[in-house]
């Protein structure tokens, strides 16, 4: 066996060869190994090393990739389905643990010194990297969830008695929520909305490891894929000052059902119902594009938003947790 560090973006072959390894393990596993960003940071610039494991005839049997640009290093790491239980996701755990302990945190711009302690994400919990964990020493420490909801009917029709409809909306019968006095709702204009959603997004994840370190160049990565539509990403803003408080960004990549990607409201405005607000318009947003479910991604322990997605009828349907050694 054979692990290759990589630490620029992907040759094209490699980073096809990554996705479909990936997509394999998804249909065994029934979940997804690599989250969206480290697909995206498969061959993008970015502050990540990527280790690749070969068999003796050159195939891809595994990958790891090494977010190196937080305050820790995190990784997210996938073995062919067929080839388990042969060492090779130890040996691609033993290369993390050496990115960690040469390079800990070595491009992030807040980073802190993690004396080789690094983590790696077990996304659904599959008790097989439960055991692979734990028999590398790897302690539970974060814990992410999906939560879901179905959005047909639409919401904010208006059901007497409380029935279910037997129509799904269409678009013009969507009812977005009415918006306090004082704010307005506008998409995204890209080109012009640049600097304030990244300020307002900085200051509303300052404790959110990944979400609130987002750059200038993240956001243009995002802006350049092609599921963005800028009259998904919906702002909220002072309807006076024009100051932007919080948006709802709803990220939509198949019929299956739309992601409420990113709500965020700045903490100048929070306490107002804003997140309430914005959670109804992502759902009306959804509902408005004829997808049948909504779906996100939170920290378990992010009590003022997984309260808020519970009232708004949200209901976790998968969890990820992120497996911390504290020393390589
Ligand atoms: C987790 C994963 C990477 C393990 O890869 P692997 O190549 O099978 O791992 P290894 O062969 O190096 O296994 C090392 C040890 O982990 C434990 N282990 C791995 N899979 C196990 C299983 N299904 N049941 C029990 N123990 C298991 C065993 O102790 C094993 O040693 P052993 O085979 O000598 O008993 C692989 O199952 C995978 O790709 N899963 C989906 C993606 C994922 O969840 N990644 C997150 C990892 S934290």
């Amino acid at each position: 066996m054979n692990i290759l560090l990589v630490d620029k973006g992907l040759e094209t072959a490699d980073a096809s060869a990554v996705r479909a390894l990936a997509a394999r393990a998804e249909e065994q596993d029934g979940t997804a190994p690599l989250s969206g960003q480290t697909l995206l940071w498969l061959s993008a610039q970015a502050s990540v090393v990527h280790a690749l494991a070969h068999d003796a005839e050159g195939a891809l049997v595994g990958y790891a990739q090494v977010d190196v640009g937080g305050d820790e290093p995190s990784a997210e790491l996938v073995v062919d389905p067929d080839l388990r239980r042969r060492g090779y996701g130890s040996a691609l755990l033993d290369a993390v643990a050496q990115v960690a302990h040469d390079r800990p945190a070595a491009e992030g711009k807040h980073a802190a010194p993690s004396h080789g302690a690094y983590s790696v994400w077990a996304h659904g919990n599959l008790p097989e990297a439960r055991e692979f964990a734990a028999s590398r020493g790897l302690e539970p420490a974060r814990e992410l969830w999906v939560m879901s909801r179905d959005v047909t009917p639409a919401v904010g029709t208006v059901v007497p008695g409380g029935g279910a409809p037997v129509e799904p909306a269409t678009e013009a019968e969507v009812e977005y929520p009415a918006l306090p006095d004082g704010t307005r709702l506008r998409a995204f204009e890209v080109g012009r909305d640049e600097l304030a959603w990244l300020d307002v997004n900085a200051r509303a994840f300052a404790g959110h490891p990944e979400q609130g370190r987002l750059t200038r160049d993240d956001l243009q990565a995002r802006i350049e894929q092609p599921w963005f539509r800028a009259e998904d990403l919906l702002l909220l803003e002072d309807a006076d000052s024009g100051a932007l408080a919080g948006f709802v960004w709803v990220k939509v990549v198949d019929e299956t059902g739309g992601e409420l990607y990113v709500v965020g409201v700045d903490p100048d405005s929070q306490g107002r119902g804003y997140g309430h607000l914005l959670t109804a318009v992502g759902l009306a947003h959804v509902a408005a594009r004829g997808l049948p479910r909504a779906f996100l991604y939170v920290d378990a322990d992010n009590v003022p938003a997984v309260t808020t997605y519970l009232r708004a009828g949200f209901e976790t349907t998968a969890r990820s947790v992120r497996m911390r050694s504290t020393r390589a």
